[in-house]
């Protein structure tokens, strides 16, 4: 049967990768994390000291966005891990910091545009399932199968703060990582550029109420109905 491409699209921390990833493994695609790719532009802007609470040297970075290179290598776990100009950045791009930071650089229109550019020359072949903001929407309007994940904040924030307790993380309360997800959901949804939206085509699931094995059963459902 011929490859498509999977968008799968929702709000921060709302569970896109773990399905994304679990998908892609099952029918032997290739996963693409969007979202690692503006992490790392930000980590970059902030190594740099182009970026801090207050402000951001959008010429700076507008000088420097043909110069980073932005790829993915599988580990010997069978884990993917992003690479930021051949460093591994993997560990550092999943701090609140760096979070925080991809949700503003991610509103700027030279940023996105160099991204989906990238994204879409990996999805040139197919066989690919990429989790996002504007997957379904921007980078493969065409794509033969839209997910839309949704949950309120305070669900998908507990479920952060349980997953940086389990990690030993202890820097943010549950408040802090709440405050943190309504901020960058405010800022998802009301962006200028490639603002967050459901595809008038793509299928939603709110998963409050549904675990990581039926999401995953989900999705693989309506991948089945699809091809
Ligand atoms: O999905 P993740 O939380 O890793 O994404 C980090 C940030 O990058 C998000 O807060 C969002 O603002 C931005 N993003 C985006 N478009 C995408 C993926 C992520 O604007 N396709």
């Amino acid at each position: 049967k011929n490859k498509i491409n999977i968008a799968i699209d929702g709000y921060s921390s709302c569970g896109k990768s773990t399905m994304a990833k679990q998908l892609a493994k099952e029918i032997g695609y290739m996963y693409i994390d969007s979202g690692a790719m503006y992490r790392a532009v930000s980590l970059y802007a902030l190594r740099n000291g182009w970026m801090d609470n207050h402000s951001l040297d959008e010429d700076a970075l507008r000088r420097q966005i043909p110069g980073i290179r932005i790829t993915f290598r599988t580990n010997d776990k069978g884990v993917q891990e992003t690479y930021l100009n051949g460093e591994n950045v993997e560990k550092d791009i999943r701090t609140l910091e760096v979070s925080n930071g991809a949700s503003r650089v991610s509103t700027l229109g030279f940023v996105r545009r160099e991204l989906v550019r990238q994204q879409q020359e990996l999805g040139k072949q197919k066989g690919v399932v990429m989790d996002g903001r504007d997957i379904g929407t921007v980078v493969f309007p065409d794509a033969e199968l839209k997910l839309f994940l949704t949950a309120p904040p305070e669900v998908r924030a507990q479920r952060r703060f349980a997953e940086m307790q389990e990690k030993g993380d202890h820097s943010a309360t549950y408040e802090d990582v709440l405050a943190n997800v309504k901020e960058r959901d405010l800022r998802d949804t009301t962006r200028a550029e490639s603002p967050l939206r459901k595809a008038p085509d793509a299928i939603e699931l709110d998963n409050s109420h549904v675990n990581i094995q039926e999401q995953f059963q989900w999705a693989v459902d309506m991948f089945h109905k699809t091809i």
